[in-house]
């Protein structure tokens, strides 16, 4: 039989799919309906010290290949996704949290109590574009040392990084050597890309509301930087997994993030786009090339 299975950190996973942080994961019915899919794993929302009820709506919008939005991190805070755990783990899939505090104590105290909490694997989330006021904390190089040193300090359980896109080679380096430094279990590219502007010509206005309309880009639109950002750290971190996210929409999409170099991926947009069961992305004749796959992708 071909195996699609993954590991992370240790983490076994039945196959390399799974949901990624944000779109319909913030209530324990959302987190059930992705434990009973055929997810791998159940990634919980990205969460802050208190209940955010987020930006305000309109903060997402589909696009025909993606989405773009700024929902602000609404969420049930911390304390709420840290009971989740024992329950969604009776599901018999490993549970992972996403930690996005506001400040660098909020992120020590949240991971701290994690540790006491069933989840598996703890996701730092470093890179969200839209909360008004806060810039991405993976684009401050020394912040992201200082945030890594002070977290893993605390940390007992297998803890990575949600990064953001980089575009430069030097970026890249940058935070490679950061990652290892802090010796960071696993890194998950991409984040949307921040920042983006869609304009609806008939209407004559953006289509979110939140931040004059800028907001964070996801889909189809942003495979390509996902793939190059997933293949530069798995060159420059051979040994720490890289978790590849952005643009998966169909099985295609999943081995594709496989030949570049990722040990499992995570879906987003489709997710909101589709639910849970998101057929297309577990479509099994794709899936099974990767089981098929054991090399290096191949220069032209
Ligand atoms: C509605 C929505 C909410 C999101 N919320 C989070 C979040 O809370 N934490 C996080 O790390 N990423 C969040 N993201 C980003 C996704 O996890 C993912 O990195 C990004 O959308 C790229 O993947 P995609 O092209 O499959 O959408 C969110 C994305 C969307 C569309």
């Amino acid at each position: 039989m071909t195996d699609i299975s993954a590991k992370i950190a240790g983490v076994e996973l039945e196959n390399c799919v799974f949901n990624a942080a944000g779109p319909k994961d913030v209530t324990l019915e959302e987190l059930e309906a992705i434990a009973k899919s055929a997810s791998s794993a159940i990634t919980m929302k990205s969460c802050t010290l208190d209940p955010r009820t987020g930006n305000a709506e309109p903060r997402y919008y589909d696009l025909p290949e993606g989405s773009i939005n700024s929902m602000g991190l609404p969420n049930l805070g911390y304390r709420e996704y840290v009971n989740f755990t024992s329950v969604l783990k009776q599901h018999g899939k490993p549970v992972v949290a996403s930690v996005s505090g506001l400040k660098l104590e909020d992120n020590v105290e949240i991971v701290s109590a994690f540790n006491d909490s069933e989840a598996d694997l703890i996701e730092l989330n470093l890179s969200c574009p839209n909360i008004a006021g806060k810039p991405q904390v993976c684009y401050d190089f020394e912040q992201s040392d200082e945030v890594l040193k002070q977290v893993v300090r605390v940390c007992k359980k297998p803890i990575g990084v949600k990064l953001s896109p980089y575009f430069d080679f030097v970026h890249f380096e940058q935070m490679a050597e950061i990652l290892q430094k802090h010796r960071i279990a696993f890194a998950t590219c991409i984040n949307s890309i921040g920042n983006a502007l869609v304009i609806d010509p008939e209407k004559e206005s953006v289509v979110i509301k939140p931040k004059g309309g800028f907001g964070g880009l996801g889909g189809k639109y942003v495979k390509y930087t996902a793939l190059a950002n997933v293949n530069k750290f798995h060159e420059l971190l051979p040994e720490i997994p890289i978790i590849g996210c952005g643009g998966v929409y169909t099985g295609t999409d999943v081995f594709e993030f496989i030949l570049a170099g990722a040990s499992a991926v995570q879906a987003g947009s489709v997710f909101m786009q589709q639910g849970p069961d998101s057929e297309s992305v577990y479509a099994k004749e794709r899936l099974r090339k990767i089981g098929r796959f054991h090399g290096e992708i191949k220069d032209v």
